[in-house]
């Protein structure tokens, strides 16, 4: 069937075939030595008199592979027998499939080999890597449980094509009063140099208050674990958290937490430490299945991490998600090649589970993401595709300067397909002051979740774009902002909307559509307001400008938006039935009664890559 073929993204992870969800990622790199390891006992030694004190200090890398596992399913388009899919790639883009890393197949993990994480720990004889696996195995019982594996033969298997469970497994047991199907999904390891040991996060629930929980165990050999008796952080009501993650970050670039950790244990000056001490934490809620995180503060020595404002703490209302659409089981990775911290997240599908049987895959990866703390306030990040994407780019069409008056549509004529795209654009919205009198919604009852359909017209909005639309645009995603004023506060108090509408983004009706999207800040002070030399008192007369930046990547059944640079992101799967090949179309649309729009840019690109016939796939089953 053309149409369920179509569905099949061109630049995005999926596999071949079948079911994925949430994912491990690692990075191959050259580390300083640590540890004397004997692959054959499974035993860590601390070498003592490591130079340098034992810190990472000036690391040497090698052009290395960036290896994905994922959580796959090699019988069916549906969640079960959960193995570890194994891809790798030199850009984070174009994968090789190879064969599955592991599959249940012990006492231990026999109902899943569920998700886990990679932590490197010290290079092999031959210049390589030794990296330890912790994953969760759901046991005959269903008892969740932490295992270990690693490389069965690194010097001779430089892509890690085989792993070999420990013969000791499981390593860790669900400690008392945690309940045994709530214990899972191990981080990545950090190294603490004020005890020597390696700690590591699982994420669990409370049920006395229906508290999310972060617990941190320690370990020197990876075999024994002891549970810190202190929690690292809960949150009531916010039910069992997934996939726990716990990074630093900094506005300019990525930090590997074991640098970070030993950084601020050397630096003696408070100030300093309290700067480079700010660390992420990250939460899927399993409640309500969106990916929740705060900007905060690691007290290594208290295991306490604690929200910079506790009106944001992870996973509450008014807390932040790394995407108001459908991401979730996220994880970031500290790519010491490129300095950088990535995020990407499983993005599951919005259609019927008939319809992924009858296409025979399901769920895909969003665009890795660098991720980064927001330079304008000190309590968000910001998000934007990895640099790599723009190499994608062959063809691209400029419309930059269209405007569109109130009440618009206008077509935008490509001079390649509207299928695989990465717009860049930049709006210039254009009032009077009488506009606001007019807004789409009272500022009183205006809500930072909730988003306007695009058919409610207000005086500033909506207006953006209408991406797989057909030429009726009977099917069409729309992607917009909306502006709204608060009444009681002249024009001063601004609230700007970023949002998608789904609900027509497919004539077939067993699909989720949704309006999805969040308040976005605007710290860019691209606001100016100018007063007309004649227009004295008259407050009619007053011209508002305000400019809003928006990327949107497009991909057959996905758009990923990131507005304000990425302070907002939005993902939504989308199913067109007849916007599909040639018939897919973009159009700039003005929906405001009160103001017109100015693209001052509006680039086009044309994506050119097709992951399901330019690379050799294996067959994962
Ligand atoms: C996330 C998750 C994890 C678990 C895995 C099972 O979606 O539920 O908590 O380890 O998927 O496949």
């Amino acid at each position: 069937n053309a149409m369920l073929q179509w569905q099949r993204t061109g630049f995005h992870f999926q596999p071949h075939k079948n079911w994925m969800n949430g994912t491990i990622i690692y990075f191959k790199k050259k580390t300083k030595l640590l540890f004397s390891w004997d692959p054959t006992s499974m035993l860590l030694t601390w070498i003592d008199d490591e130079p340098n004190g034992g810190a990472y200090a000036g690391p040497v890398y090698y052009k290395g592979w960036y290896h994905l596992f994922y959580q796959y399913n090699p019988e069916g388009a549906v969640w079960g027998n959960i193995a570890w899919g194994h891809a790798v790639s030199r850009d984070l883009l174009r994968w090789h499939h190879l064969p599955l890393a592991m599959v249940p197949d012990q006492w231990y993990d026999i109902n899943g080999v569920w998700t886990g994480s990679a932590t490197v720990l010290l290079p092999n004889n031959d210049g390589g890597d030794n990296i330890v696996i912790l994953y969760t195995g759901s046991t005959n019982e269903s008892m969740q449980v932490q295992c270990l594996a690693v490389p069965s033969d690194p010097d001779n298997d430089p892509l890690l094509i085989k792993w070999r469970k420990y013969e000791g497994n499981p390593v860790m047991y669900p400690p008392a009063g945690v309940d045994p199907k709530d214990f899972r999904d191990p981080t990545t390891a950090w190294f603490d140099p004020s005890d020597r040991t390696w700690r590591l996060v699982i994420g669990s629930k409370d049920d006395t208050d229906h508290a999310g929980i972060a617990m941190v165990y320690k370990t020197r050999d990876f075999v024994n674990y002891d549970l810190v008796t202190t929690m690292l952080h809960r949150v009531a009501g916010t039910g069992m958290w997934e996939c726990v993650d716990l990074y630093p970050v900094s506005a300019t670039g990525g930090i590997d937490m074991s640098d970070a950790i030993s950084s601020i244990s050397n630096d003696h000056n408070e100030k300093k430490k309290k700067k480079k001490n700010v660390v992420v934490l990250k939460a899927s809620m399993d409640d309500d299945r969106h990916d929740y995180y705060a900007v905060g503060h690691y007290d290594a020595a208290a295991n306490t991490w604690t929200p910079v404002d506790p009106d944001k703490d992870v996973g509450i209302i008014g807390g932040l998600r790394y995407d108001w659409g459908k991401l979730y089981a996220s994880k970031t990775f500290y790519d010491p090649a490129k300095r950088r911290r990535v995020l990407w997240g499983w993005v599951g599908e919005t259609d019927s589970q008939r319809a992924d049987k009858a296409k025979g895959w399901a769920s895909l990866q969003s665009i890795p993401r660098t991720v980064v703390l927001d330079g304008k306030s000190e309590n968000q990040l910001t998000q934007w595709p990895v640099e790599e994407v723009e190499t994608l780019r062959v063809n691209s069409t400029d419309l930059s300067g269209i405007t569109v008056d109130p009440g618009s549509v206008i077509p935008l004529v490509l001079n390649h397909r509207a299928t695989q795209l990465d717009i860049i654009a930049e709006f210039h919205l254009t009032y009077n002051s009488s506009a606001s009198a007019a807004m789409i919604i009272n500022d009183d009852d205006d809500d930072d979740y909730s988003c306007s359909a695009v058919i409610n017209r207000g005086a500033l909005g909506p207006f953006g774009l209408l991406v797989l639309a057909d030429k009726q645009r009977h099917e069409r995603t729309a992607v917009y902002f909306y502006v709204v004023v608060s009444k009681n506060n002249n024009n001063k108090n601004k609230k700007v909307h970023f949002c998608h509408d789904e609900s027509r983004s497919s004539r077939a009706d067993d699909i989720l559509k949704q309006v999805v999207g969040a308040s976005v800040a605007v710290f860019d002070h691209h606001e100016e307001e100018e007063e007309e030399q004649e227009a004295t008192n008259d407050d009619h007369r007053r011209r508002h400008h305000l400019t809003l930046s928006l990327r949107v990547i497009v991909d057959h059944s996905i758009v990923e938006s990131f507005a304000q640079g990425g302070r907002a992101v939005v993902t939504s799967r989308v199913y067109p039935t007849e916007a599909i090949y040639a018939a897919a179309g973009l159009f700039l649309f003005n929906n405001a009664t009160a103001a017109t729009v100015t693209a001052k840019t509006l680039i086009v690109h044309h994506m050119m890559m097709d992951s399901s016939a330019s690379y050799q796939h294996q067959d994962q089953g």
